[in-house]
């Protein structure tokens, strides 16, 4: 997708292999309301000795989705096979995922909302009734079969759990919304991995990069392994607050975890838009970018930080957004008088 620092995409340092990623629930930290609900299901399913019901897992990149649902696996005892969206490109591929599982085991889609539609109406019965309508043969002569597969769990996972269909939404009995994480979950994770890969860090050199992770244990890891090179260089064995701060700024994360594309955006927004309101196609034109892209990963952030606004007119920086860019708020009632263009999503 892109390299920034703080993409939230997973790249090829990520944390698989490392033993970053915690394998039970008890290690996971945070998401505290998901935990708890599904550490409940996961024992009923387990005492009644039947497949978990079928999750979705939706939120922002980053969160650790996957890592859920393969603690969710390992919690059951049941094999995790995970796969995607776009890699199941035909209905013989899903078919052939599905036929192969043993019971109670979980198939894991990532970015299920971009399954095809012929592949996604495979999955309505396999979900229901654990079976697959499979058609043979053409024209006149051709006549379905039903095939049973084992009971297993679904957990699918999404960024974008609008853009799923209902009638696919409606067959997961547990819909968990995993939020952004705060600063003292991500000063809990980041310590753990540096135990893990043995990097010394002092607790607010910690915070100091949980701060500015944009509440994601994603980027919190990947600045964390940053951060140590920075240390290693300056002949400075520990992560302090000053290290840590230090070469943040090298890396161009700024105190509140925006990047040179997050700031460039809302540099855009206040010089040539005096603020807003205005349209996101208008916003993506003027640093070059794609509506898409500011849609999925700029805004988010920018959102969740208070720091701009979505309003009927489009999108609008607000005085915190103004004083985080150092530039004076021109005024409350500016947005009133002051129409740019008609955003689109209105
Ligand atoms: N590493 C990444 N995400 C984590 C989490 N939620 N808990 C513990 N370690 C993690």
């Amino acid at each position: 997708m892109d390299e920034r620092i703080i993409a939230t995409d997973e790249q090829s340092t990520d944390d698989w292999q490392t033993g970053l990623r915690p394998r039970r629930l008890s290690e996971y930290i945070g998401q505290e309301k998901a935990k708890k609900n599904l550490s409940v299901f996961v024992k009923a399913a387990t005492a009644r000795k039947e497949a978990l019901d079928h999750v979705l897992l939706y939120g922002p990149p980053g969160l650790g989705k996957t890592t859920l649902a393969a603690i969710i696996a390992n919690e059951l005892g049941v094999n995790f096979r995970p796969t995607s969206g776009p890699a199941i490109e035909r209905s013989g591929d899903l078919a052939a995922l599905l036929t192969n599982l043993q019971p109670r085991d979980v198939l894991f889609i990532d970015e299920i909302h971009r399954l095809s539609r012929q592949v996604e109406e495979i999955l309505y019965s396999a979900m229901e009734d654990f079976a697959l309508d499979i058609i043979i043969g053409k024209g006149q002569g051709a006549r379905s079969i039903r095939l049973d597969i084992s009971p297993f769990t679904l957990v699918g996972a999404t960024t974008k759990a609008g853009a799923l269909s209902p009638p696919l939404r409606d067959r997961f009995g547990v819909i968990s919304r995993l939020e952004y994480y705060s600063t003292e979950a991500l000063v809990e994770i980041i310590t753990r991995a540096a135990e893990i890969l043995k990097i010394p860090i002092e607790p607010n050199g910690a915070e100091e990069i949980a701060r500015r992770s944009r509440g994601t244990p994603r980027i919190a890891n990947r600045l964390l392994k940053r951060v140590r090179d920075f240390a290693q260089v300056a002949g400075s064995s520990t992560i302090t607050n000053e290290i840590a701060d230090t070469a943040l700024l090298e890396l161009e994360v700024d105190r509140a975890g925006l990047d040179h594309t997050d700031r460039r955006m809302l540099d855009a927004m206040i010089n040539k838009f005096h603020g807003g309101p205005v349209g996101l196609e208008t916003i993506a034109a003027s640093i070059s970018e794609t509506r898409e892209t500011i849609e999925d990963i700029y805004e988010p952030y920018l959102l969740q930080l208070g720091f701009i606004m979505r309003t009927p007119r489009g999108r609008v920086v607000t005085e915190a957004g103004y004083s985080h860019m150092k530039i004076s708020y021109p005024g409350k009632n500016k947005n009133e008088t002051r129409l740019f263009d008609f955003d689109e999503d209105f």
